[in-house]
């Protein structure tokens, strides 16, 4: 499958979050990655479902992919479908009852996602199969960007997509934190093919070029 990739707006200057969307839109961004970060099941505030509802209302055929740290989750999950979500991705920690979220995602019309954090059993990929359409295993703790590549995620993100393979899923495998020219490559290598990157994109001068030469190690 075509790799994605997907800048995370929490790196980007809010001030002026539109032109940036566009910005990295144009510059061959695939989706763009929307973290939602509640001071409770992480202990950082992001943004909420109506910055979504601008975006949309500016970039109606874009896709957005949400990523909730919050907790609890069933509210958000009902706001963001709402709000356009093509994707909605959730922490098994932050609720009783992952399967049904799942399930209210997807019966809400979005892609639903799980999360596995750096200390998550990658089992979890095992338990819900068929309940999914994407996994997001993170390369660092959640909650703030800019922080570095945790590298046992490469043997993490083998292993995910070997339990997919079982199941004969082509399920989207994504890779979030530290993500950077540096890792890119191990991290697709390794069974990722949706790749999530904030600083690495918004701080360099040039977001087309780094998105090429990302495309180019994906190649
Ligand atoms: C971390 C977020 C990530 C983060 C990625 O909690 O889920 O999406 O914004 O940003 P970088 O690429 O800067 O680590
Ligand atoms: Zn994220």
């Amino acid at each position: 499958m075509k790799p994605i990739i997907a800048p995370s707006i929490l790196a980007a200057d809010f001030s002026r979050l539109g032109n940036e969307v566009e910005e990295v839109l144009d510059a061959g961004a695939d989706v763009i990655h929307f973290d939602v970060m509640d001071n409770h099941y992480v202990p950082n505030l992001s943004f909420g479902p109506v910055v979504l509802d601008s975006l949309k209302t500016r970039f109606p055929d874009t896709e957005f992919d949400v990523h909730l740290m919050v907790k609890p989750v069933e509210g958000m999950i009902d706001a963001f479908l709402d709000s356009g979500a093509s994707y909605i991705s959730i922490h098994p920690e932050a609720t009783n009852h992952v399967h049904a979220a799942l399930h209210r995602i997807r019966n809400g019309g979005a892609r639903a996602g799980i999360v596995l954090n750096p200390s998550t059993s990658v089992n979890v990929v095992d338990e819900l199969h068929g309940n999914f359409d994407l996994v997001l295993v993170m390369s660092v703790n959640p909650g703030f960007g800019g922080q570095k590549f945790i590298p046992e995620t490469f043997r993490k993100l083998a292993k995910a997509r070997t339990i997919l393979d079982a199941h004969g899923l082509d399920t989207r495998l994504a890779v979030d934190g530290g993500v950077s020219l540096e890792n890119i490559r191990e991290a697709w290598q390794s069974g990722a093919d949706f790749f999530v990157a904030g600083s690495s994109i918004f701080s360099s001068g040039n977001y087309k070029t780094v998105i090429d030469k990302m495309r180019l190690e994906l190649s």
